[in-house]
């Protein structure tokens, strides 16, 4: 693989997969890991915390400009603050595509991500990343699963952290509400860009898709 900056964009809804795969591969490539969205999760926190409706966006605005988000050895720091299991907690899936949604919010997320990529190579995962944060990356996956599937993985994940009041299908209705606000923003919409490879996870082990992903990287372009 002869490419000096190597970028790999990964998109797909929630629970699909791709903050796992694209862990790994990291680590196997010896890349360096972005989770974009634990960006906006940061933020949707802090809204949370100040007890500003998520849905006005000018008090969403005014916020964010007094807010530091910072991205550093995979953890995230909102003022200062390591806030990487705060920011997993279904409360913040209930609100963050409301926060995510705000053009002035993506502006800066935006700028943020492009930064952190300019220099290593990057596996950065999302919505948007390989359709308008780094359009040209070397390699584009766009990785999906059945709803009902992403919905049993996440269930699982929030019960095994010790979520109290959680139930599969409300799980599965946040699920779809979030597809469906991500999917018709106005701004950056979660779709797949023609060139991106789609990886089917729903009934494949995490290894039979990171094998998958390796292939088309190790085969090039
Ligand atoms: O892990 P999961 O797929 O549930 O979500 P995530 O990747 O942490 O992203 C949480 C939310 O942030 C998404 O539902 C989007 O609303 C938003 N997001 C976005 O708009 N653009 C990104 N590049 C990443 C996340």
């Amino acid at each position: 693989m002869a490419i000096n900056h190597l970028i790999i964009a990964v998109d797909g809804p929630a629970g699909s997969g791709k903050s796992t795969l694209a862990r790994k591969i990291a680590d196997i490539l010896g890349m360096e890991y972005i989770d974009t969205g634990a960006m906006y999760r940061a933020l949707t926190l802090k809204v949370i915390e100040e007890g500003i409706d998520p849905t006005d966006e000018d008090d969403v605005l005014g916020l964010l400009e007094e807010t530091t988000i910072t991205y550093e050895n995979n953890y995230i720091y909102l003022d200062g603050l390591e806030v990487d299991k705060k920011i997993r907690e279904n409360i913040i899936n209930k609100h963050v595509s409301d926060i995510a949604k705000i053009e002035g919010v993506r502006i800066k997320m935006v700028e943020l991500q492009r930064e952190l990529a300019r220099s290593d190579n990057v596996i950065m995962d999302g919505r948007d990343i390989g359709t308008v944060v780094l359009p040209d990356a070397n390699f584009k996956f766009f990785i999906v699963a059945s709803v009902e599937e992403r919905a049993r993985r996440r269930y699982r994940e929030l019960v095994d952290r010790g979520e109290p009041d959680i139930t599969y299908q409300g799980i599965l209705q946040g699920i779809k509400d979030r597809d469906r606000l991500d999917s018709t923003r106005q701004v950056a919409p979660l779709y797949k860009s023609p060139d991106a490879y789609e990886i089917d996870t729903t009934s494949k082990t995490v290894d039979e898709s990171v094998t998958e992903i390796l292939n088309i990287i190790r085969g090039g372009k």
